[in-house]
């Protein structure tokens, strides 16, 4: 009885030790810029559906999503095959953001617009400096997300 219990820690011990090491060699992930831009795809979506419904809490939300989406992505990705994405990011898209941003603070949906489609725009200008000028995003057709209220809640 001894004998078997002492066999059996040794076995569990033994997986331990296996388990642990499987654990080691699993690679770690790093995402791609492709990867980062789906998500951006996402929130530059949200941001439209919020901004449009007047929804400045949320449209404030996804832009800040946004901005913190493409600084990981400068940060995980400092260079797309020999474009320096951090820099490219500050010098094409920053300040469109910024004016998405001051849009939303004074809650205009006039503004907003105009910013958006001037982000739409920036992003375009990226793609096309990093010979990707078949991407391109443009202002939402439709509500893509059926699951989720864009409108403001009633008070
Ligand atoms: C650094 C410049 C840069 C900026 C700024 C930028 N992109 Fe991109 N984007 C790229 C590059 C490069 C790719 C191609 C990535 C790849 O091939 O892995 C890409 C790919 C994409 C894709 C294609 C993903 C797919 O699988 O279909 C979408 C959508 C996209 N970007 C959306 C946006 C949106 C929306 C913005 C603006 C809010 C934006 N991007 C801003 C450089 C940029």
């Amino acid at each position: 009885m001894r004998k078997l219990l002492l066999s059996c820690l040794v076995v569990s011990a033994v997986a331990l030790v296996a388990a642990s090491a499987l654990a080691q060699q699993k690679p770690s992930f790093t995402p791609g810029l492709g990867e980062f831009m789906l998500q951006t795809q996402t929130r530059h979506l949200k941001l439209w559906l919020a901004g449009n419904a007047g929804n400045w809490e949320l449209a404030d939300y996804e832009i800040d999503e946004l901005k913190e989406g493409l600084e990981d992505a400068a940060k995980y990705v400092p260079s797309y095959k020999g474009t320096p994405v951090g820099p490219m990011i500050e010098s094409t898209i920053m300040k469109p953001i910024e004016e998405v941003e001051a849009a939303i603070r004074a809650r205009d949906r006039g503004k907003f617009t105009t910013a958006f489609d001037k982000l739409s725009a920036a992003c375009n200008t990226c793609h096309t400096a990093a010979n990707r000028a078949f991407i391109v995003v443009q202002r939402p057709t439709g509500v893509q997300f059926p699951n989720q209220a864009f409108a403001p809640r009633p008070q």
